[in-house]
């Protein structure tokens, strides 16, 4: 049994939009042929007549919560908010409870997402037992149960000796090392940005050098171990500098950033509502501009959401009290669509890679393209639809974003994971 995907705007090599009829068998797409061509595939049709067809998304930071904080989200409603936002492949971050810093809780992980989820879940491990950066986890049994790199997510690796040493042994077999960078002893007590809106409330501020202070040490790292070191959720214009800097001395660095930090700055932040408050934080319009600069320079190599659900109690806390982080997966391409693609400041053909074929470059993954042969991970997207941001209608169970009542012009409509539908607007 087959599927057919008829008159879909596929992105040709040349980054425009063709019209053609895709089919798949089994996991696989067969044909890209000219749409109305007569094909030979028996099973289901689906029509995207005036739809973009594009490879599944990938996002390579993301919290799923499980196991540990099921009351935030769940393998099964995290994958299911990805779906929803066109995502066929994401990577779970390790700071659960427990942290997944053992070859038993991968392992408990990707039974879950075999059984539970609905599309593919690539884990992290841990960089230190407990994410405590007080002794290394069993690199070489975590990467042979499935971890796919080490990170600390969400604390920094504080001290140097440990993170050279979590590089050299993560380069010699092969393995990234992705970084929360943020040195903790600029931070204490700090809620956000280290800018206006911390001033105007009496707050204490997170600052730019916090993260940038982490990014150039573990460049300069890097060079020294020869590990793929890659930068998580890019913030500030310094990271930038330092980043640009490494990639031009040859170091194998790579880096991402998130919707928010592209879109929002500090000065967007309208109250103490906590659905403002993300770790690295909203920061000034410069440091937005210099984001939005690193990506387009390739300076930074693909866009991730940081999918950060909470529940609703916890982020009523307000700003200072409230635990860091926001939703991503449902919100992220129509944001991006509607405020750099409709508007005619990027291409679709540079969104949609930034989103695919550049995470998939990256991390060494076989998905992310639409080709003859390829893994049939596709999302169809109603590039015409305009609709407001509902948190009410998210597959998540985080209700926590800041973009409330957006209205969002290019909604994911349909998803496929391995040659099968498994989401559908309808
Ligand atoms: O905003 C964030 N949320 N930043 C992090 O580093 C952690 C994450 C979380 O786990 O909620
Ligand atoms: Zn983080
Ligand atoms: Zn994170």
């Amino acid at each position: 049994m087959g599927l057919i995907i008829k008159n879909a705007n596929v992105l040709n090599a040349a980054g425009e939009l063709e019209l053609k009829d895709i089919t798949i068998e089994d996991n696989r797409v067969t044909g890209i042929i000219d749409a109305g061509s007569e094909v030979e595939v028996s099973g289901e049709v689906i029509d995207a007549a005036g739809k973009l067809v594009a490879p599944g998304f990938i996002d390579m930071h993301v919290h799923l919560r499980e196991p540990g904080f099921e009351h935030k989200e769940t393998i099964a409603t995290g994958t299911r908010s990805a779906a929803k936002g066109g995502y066929t492949t994401i990577a779970c971050m390790p700071n659960t409870r427990p942290v997944i810093d053992t070859p038993e809780t991968i392992k408990l992980v990707l039974d879950k997402a075999a059984t539970e989820g609905i599309v593919r879940v690539l884990p992290y491990a841990a960089i230190t037992k407990n994410e405590l950066g007080r002794e290394l986890t069993d690199f070489a049994a975590l990467k042979e149960a499935g971890a796919i790199g080490f990170t600390d997510d969400g604390v920094g690796v504080q001290n140097a000796q440990m993170m050279k040493d979590a590089m050299t042994l993560a380069a010699s077999m092969n393995m990234p090392v992705i970084a929360h960078c943020e040195d903790e002893s600029l931070v204490v007590g700090a809620a956000v940005n280290e800018g206006t809106f911390a001033k105007k409330h009496g707050l204490k501020g997170i600052p730019n050098e916090s993260e940038a202070i982490h990014v150039g040490r573990d460049c300069l790292l890097a060079e020294a171990t020869g590990v793929h070191y890659h930068v998580c959720h890019v913030s500030t214009e310094q990271s930038i500098r330092l980043i640009r800097q490494a990639k031009q001395f040859g170091v194998k660095v790579t880096a991402e950033v998130c919707p928010h930090h592209l879109l929002l700055s500090e000065e967007d932040i309208p109250s103490m509502d906590a659905n403002w408050k993300m770790n690295p934080p909203l920061r000034s319009p410069r440091d937005v501009q210099a984001c939005i600069e690193a990506l387009e320079d390739g300076t930074i190599d693909m866009i991730v959401t940081d999918h950060a659900p909470h529940s609703q109690e916890e982020k009523a806390k307000g700003m200072q009290l409230a635990p860091f982080g926001i939703v991503g997966f449902e919100t992220a391409f129509p944001l991006l669509y509607t405020k750099f693609v409709a508007t005619g400041k990027w291409t679709l053909d540079f969104l949609v890679k930034r989103m695919t074929a550049d995470p998939a470059r990256v991390f060494g993954l076989e998905t992310g393209k639409l080709e003859i042969g390829a893994i049939a991970d596709i999302t169809i997207v109603d590039l015409e639809s305009v609709q407001g941001v509902n948190p009410e209608t998210f597959l998540s169970k985080g209700r926590n974003t800041p973009f409330t009542d957006w209205q969002l012009k290019g909604w994911p409509v349909a998803t496929i994971v391995d040659g099968k539908l498994v989401w559908s607007a309808e």
